[in-house]
């Protein structure tokens, strides 16, 4: 297949495609924009696969999109490209906006324009909102979002519903939970939080780090998406999950064990406003339909992770020595103290 990958220099999208050209003799076209967390070093290893080219463009440039999708016969588009960061959409909401709606909008319109094949939008299990102690989402869970992040990626998910409706565009959407892996860049939990005990800097925990998300490693996330392009049926929703759910607390005394640092460099901060307090999945429909279920189990993919991390430390000292100091300094302060503490 020839594929449009968006946003593929992020943290999924570049593993996706490293993965993908590995494994398969699909074409890949990687479009984006290298926004703060677009890093083309993740796909240092792609250079020179002529099953593989970049172009630096926005999603919402109709003629750049239009053009590479009748220039390279694109078949398929996977849609990563996206502002990913919660904490980022409640200080500034309208690139959310952007670049998650009518970014996602103007790549349905021109893909139905020229009768792509297969479209699948990568969206989140935030768009379901916030659960309390007990159940699951499900596929038929009522979209109920929190932030502006979420809000953003709900509203990309009803356009792709309605574009399905309406035209018989063949647009399909998977939710999956938390990712972790090589290549997050460290804004996110884990791995800021290994790069901060590294550096021996505080640990930022947010309220009182009971907060439970449901944690999946990129290269299963990366299958799952695989299976849903080739397999899925236009129209439908999968959620994706690894059915390990643990309170941030947990996993931050983890990696402190792991690193072999002490748990005095925690210290907990003013809570995330809105902050949603727990995220679970039933995976049980894509397990069902398409076969696809997770290969790693936490314990392997997290010693994996902060191995990678051990090794790869130029990876994100480069990040953090970048424009993410721009922002790090901002919202952590140069100190590496949260502002809201
Ligand atoms: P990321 O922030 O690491 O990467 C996003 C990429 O999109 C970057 O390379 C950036 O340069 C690019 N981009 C941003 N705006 C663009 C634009 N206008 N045009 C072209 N490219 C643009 O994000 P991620 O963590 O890799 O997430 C990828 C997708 O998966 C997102 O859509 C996100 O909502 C979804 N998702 C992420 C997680 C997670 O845990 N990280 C979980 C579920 C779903
Ligand atoms: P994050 O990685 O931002 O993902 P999301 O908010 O999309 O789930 O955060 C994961 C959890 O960790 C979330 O409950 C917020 C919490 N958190 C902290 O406690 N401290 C931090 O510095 C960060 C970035 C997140």
């Amino acid at each position: 297949m020839n594929i449009l990958v968006t946003g593929g220099a992020g943290f999924i999208g570049s593993n996706f495609i490293i993965k993908v050209l590995k494994k398969n003799q699909d074409k890949i076209v990687n479009l984006d924009l290298l926004t703060y967390a677009g890093n083309l070093e993740n796909l240092a290893e792609c250079e020179g696969n002529s099953n593989y080219r970049f172009v630096k463009g926005d999603i919402g440039d109709s003629k750049l999109v239009h053009s590479i999708i009748e220039e390279e016969k694109i078949e398929a588009i996977v849609n990563f490209a996206a502002e990913s960061h919660v904490d980022r959409s409640i200080d500034g909401p309208k690139i959310f906006v952007e670049t998650n709606v009518l970014g996602t909008q103007n790549l349905l319109q021109v893909a139905k324009e020229l009768s792509v094949k297969r479209f699948l939008q990568v969206s989140t299990d935030e768009v379901y909102g916030s659960l309390g102690k007990d159940g699951f989402f499900t596929e038929q869970s009522m979209i109920k979002p929190n932030s502006p992040y979420s809000a953003s990626k709900a509203s990309a998910d009803h356009f792709c519903r309605a574009w399905y409706h309406t035209f018989n565009f063949p647009a399909m959407i998977t939710r999956c939970s938390n990712n972790y892996g090589p290549y997050q860049f460290p804004e996110k939990l884990i791995p800021l939080m290994i790069a901060n005990a590294l550096d021996d800097k505080e640990l930022p925990i947010y309220g009182d780090g009971k907060n439970v998300r449901d944690w999946l490693h990129v290269d299963d996330h990366c299958d799952a998406i695989y299976t849903v392009l080739t397999d899925g049926k236009p129209g439908a929703v999968y959620n994706i999950g690894g059915n390990n759910e643990m309170e941030n607390i947990q996993i931050v005394e983890l990696l402190l064990e792991m690193l072999g640092k002490d748990k005095s460099l925690i210290k907990f901060v003013k809570d995330r406003p809105g902050h949603d307090q727990r995220y679970a999945i039933d995976a049980s429909l894509i397990k069902q339909e398409l076969g696809w279920e997770p290969s790693y189990t936490f314990e392997t993919g997290i010693k994996e992770t902060v191995q990678w991390y051990l090794d790869n430390r130029k990876w994100w000292e480069r990040v953090r020595s970048g424009s993410y100091q721009e922002y790090y300094s901002n919202m952590y302060g140069s100190d590496g103290r949260h502002k809201t503490k």
